[in-house]
């Protein structure tokens, strides 16, 4: 008899498709509901018996109770991951990125299921942490609509561990990158832009002097993490940093993508985007202390993996 599957909403998306990987390559098997405005079918290895993928929208609760029922435990990676679609559109992107989150945890309640991840940001902390590693205790500063609804959705998947026992392992991921991050829009992953023209011998903009920096994580690290908490028999309350505490700047970024593919296209640099966060790195002693956490993969190498080379 096959093993409950783990559902994982926004499964077809960039981190929710390698999460799938790995689960699949532990042998787990896998359900992912998904409403395909980023993710995309061939994100995923369709051809797996052991994986569905189901199209449809967390914030239907109806739907989510359905595709949940027979599951184990739950990944809840589903959420509009533009900041800026948030800040354009903060009615509908509330759907995705709080609404989905109760409904899961209401279903979590009905069916007496009890482990869920929770992909939370680092943008919980606003600019808070400018100039300094920044820890969890640090104080809140949600300044969009999608910090605002990642921080109530972590206050809210406490609630239910408190009161009707869910056991939600909450990581604040700093900057993922990695294959399949997708580059479309101008607010996706700098990485993935970045890496996108360079490879196409398009003109590269920098917003700002190109000496912010960021806490970059490969995606292959992260997901092993999420497995992790996944397994483990007991999660601890909490919100949990996910970054390396290593401030990589968008001119170094530049300088190592020149190096893998041995030339880069023109770079100009332009006015800073407003609210940007000049510096953010996360302190991660909670995430050394609590999981056997991989040891990172180097830029240079989740570059040219990246890259194809
Ligand atoms: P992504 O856009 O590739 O993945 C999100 C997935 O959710 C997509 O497949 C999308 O189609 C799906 N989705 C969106 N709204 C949905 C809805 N209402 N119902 C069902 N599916 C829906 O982005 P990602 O980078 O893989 O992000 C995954 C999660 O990690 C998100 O919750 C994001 O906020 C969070 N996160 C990402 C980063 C990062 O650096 N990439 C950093 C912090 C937090
Ligand atoms: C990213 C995530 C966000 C997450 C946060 C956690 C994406 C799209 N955003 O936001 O979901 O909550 O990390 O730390 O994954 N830049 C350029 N040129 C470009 C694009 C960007 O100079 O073409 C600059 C930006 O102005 C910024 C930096 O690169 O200074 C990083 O931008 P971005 O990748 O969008 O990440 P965050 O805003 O840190």
């Amino acid at each position: 008899m096959s093993e409950a599957p783990v559902l994982i909403t926004g499964g077809a998306g960039f981190i929710g498709s390698h999460l799938a990987d790995a689960l699949l390559a532990k042998g787990h098997s896998v359900r992912v509901l998904d409403n395909l405005s980023t993710g995309k079918p061939a994100n995923l290895p369709l051809g797996d018996s052991r994986l569905e993928l189901i199209e449809g929208d967390v914030a239907d609760a109806t739907l989510v109770r359905q595709v949940m029922a027979g599951c184990r435990a739950v990944a809840h990676l589903a959420a509009v991951a533009s900041v800026q679609a948030s800040v354009d559109d903060p009615v509908s992107t509330h759907q995705s990125n709080f609404v989905g989150t109760l409904n899961v945890c209401e279903a979590m309640r009905e069916l007496g299921l009890k482990r869920v991840l929770f992909a939370s940001s680092a943008a919980v902390y606003g600019n808070n942490g400018e100039g300094q590693a920044i820890d969890e205790d640090t104080a809140k500063a949600p300044l969009t609509p999608y910090a605002a609804d990642k921080l109530a959705s972590e206050h809210y998947l406490d609630f239910y561990r408190r009161q009707h026992g869910l056991e939600p392992a909450l990581f604040r991921f700093f900057n993922i990158f990695g294959p399949r991050q997708d580059p479309s829009s101008p607010y996706s992953g700098v990485i993935s832009i970045f890496t996108e023209r360079a490879q196409a011998g398009l003109p590269i903009s920098v917003f700002g002097d190109g000496e912010q920096t960021r806490d970059f994580v490969y995606v292959g690290d992260l997901v092993q993490l999420l497995v992790q908490a996944l397994e483990a028999p007991r999660v601890a309350a909490g919100a949990v940093n996910v970054g390396l505490n290593r401030a990589t700047s968008l001119n170094q970024l530049l300088a190592d993508i020149r190096s893998v593919l041995g030339s880069l296209s023109a770079v100009s640099y332009a006015a800073a985007r407003p609210g940007d966060i000049k510096h953010s790195r996360a302190d991660n002693r909670r995430l050394l202390e609590r999981f056997d956490f991989p040891e990172p993969t180097p830029m240079a190498v989740g570059l040219a993996r990246l890259l194809g080379r």
